[in-house]
């Protein structure tokens, strides 16, 4: 089951026995105990533009207004502006870990190495979402690269060049209902606090043209059983106001609307991902737009995170957090031992770079990259791994 072994002959950068791995699919029966997830607390958040530069301020924050019902949400469609395909870089996630690493360290000494140090997990909440709700996912496989150093797990999405390419080439219908997602966060937000917006020459409420490279995040740290992990990730919108904690944040969904018993199963599942998704970053209410198929909002309707697992308990298609919680704790503590005991005994100028292979209904595969592997990932840039050299000489200082 193990694949891209590297060839020990021909690989300096392979030196010792490497401990590789497969774990079998995470299974779905319920754990004897449950493993605790330590509400996310705020460290920072920060915002894109339009032209992706990155400020650590909320220029980018939304507030939360109620949609007009019957709105179209294939308004604007021509008007997109697309931000462009990229591989799933931390580097931004990095700038905002080196940010509150000096705050951190309250001023001067390296306070903020050693918080650092006490950090097992930084990541971005996609990927830990696809990490936590393997269990259940029967369709879609997944990889990641990983890093450890000093402690620290870093993961990021593997997206190869073909992978990206599909991305950027998507069908015609599958873009325009993805499009309806955007739009209904255009519909649902504002500029400002609790006022729709009325911009001249669109309809009332419509809340700018789309543009998705602008986004405001939210840079968290929480804790998985033994785990202290650093997520960062996208927030929608927040009602009312934002003061700086997870209270007010609000993400924001569509769905086709339920007609029957088999939609309902349907949404019901989608519901694990919008669960894990809002819980890796505390958001405690998630709106649903849902929408008839050729895309006019017909109703919406809140439901607060925490609350979800109960509605879906004892349903046929029904699904447990406190499973994905448990797997991905076993997950992170076995990836992290043999992460650890392949640099104990190896020489290594250079972190080694690993690959998590996820497949449906297989399994998990851990495996080290070779150089070619390595090359790949790097893509011709400047980096230590996948990590950006800037980040690695901050952490080595
Ligand atoms: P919906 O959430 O209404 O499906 P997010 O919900 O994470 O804030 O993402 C906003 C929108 O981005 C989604 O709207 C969807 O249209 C699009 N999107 C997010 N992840 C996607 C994915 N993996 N594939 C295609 N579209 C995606
Ligand atoms: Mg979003
Ligand atoms: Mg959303």
């Amino acid at each position: 089951a193990i694949r891209n072994t590297p060839d020990a002959a021909e690989s300096n950068y392979l030196r010792s026995e490497i401990p590789e791995r497969h774990l079998a699919y995470p299974s779905t029966s319920s754990p004897a105990k449950s493993v605790p997830f330590q509400q996310p607390t705020p460290l920072l958040t920060f915002s894109y533009d339009t032209s992706r530069t990155l400020s650590f301020t909320d220029s980018a924050l939304r507030y939360y207004v109620d949609p007009p019902l019957g709105a179209e949400l294939r308004y604007g469609y021509e008007r997109w502006i697309k931000r462009p395909g990229e591989k799933g870089r931390i580097d931004s996630l990095l700038k905002a870990v080196s940010r509150a690493k000096q705050t951190m360290g309250g001023g001067g000494g390296d306070g903020g190495s050693e918080w650092l140090k006490g950090i097992g997990v930084v990541s971005w909440r996609g990927v830990m979402t696809k990490i936590l709700i393997a269990p259940y996912e029967n369709r879609d496989a997944w990889e990641l690269n990983v890093m450890l150093v000093d402690g620290t797990l870093y993961f990021e999405e593997h997206v190869s060049d073909a992978k990206l390419l599909e991305m950027e080439d998507m069908r015609p219908h599958h873009r325009l209902s993805t499009y309806y997602g955007y739009s209904f966060e255009s519909w649902s937000t504002s500029s400002r606090p609790d006022r729709m917006e009325e911009l001249s020459g669109h309809p009332p409420g419509w809340g700018g043209d789309v543009d998705t490279s602008v986004q405001w995040c939210s840079v968290v740290k929480t804790k998985l059983g033994d785990m202290r992990m650093v997520i960062g990730g996208e927030v929608d919108c927040v009602r009312d106001k934002f003061s700086g904690q997870t209270a007010s944040f609000v993400e924001l969904k569509t769905s086709l609307a339920i007609r029957g018993p088999q939609d309902e199963a349907k949404f019901e599942k989608k519901l694990l991902k919008f669960y894990f998704q809002s819980f890796l970053l505390g958001v405690p209410e998630i709106v649903v737009g849902f929408r008839t198929p050729s895309g006019r909002l017909t109703t919406i309707q809140s439901f607060k995170t925490i609350q979800i697992p109960r509605l879906v308990r004892g349903k046929p298609d029904a699904w447990d957090p406190t499973i994905c919680l448990h797997w991905g704790n076993h997950f992170l503590n076995i990836l992290k031992s043999t992460l650890q005991e392949s640099s104990s005994n190896a020489e290594i100028d250079e972190p080694r770079v690993w690959r998590v292979k996820f497949r449906p209904r297989i399994g998990i595969d851990i495996s080290l990259l070779d150089r070619e592997g390595v090359n790949e990932v790097q893509a011709g840039e400047e980096r230590v791994g996948f990590l950006p050299r800037w980040y690695w000489d901050e952490s080595q200082a």
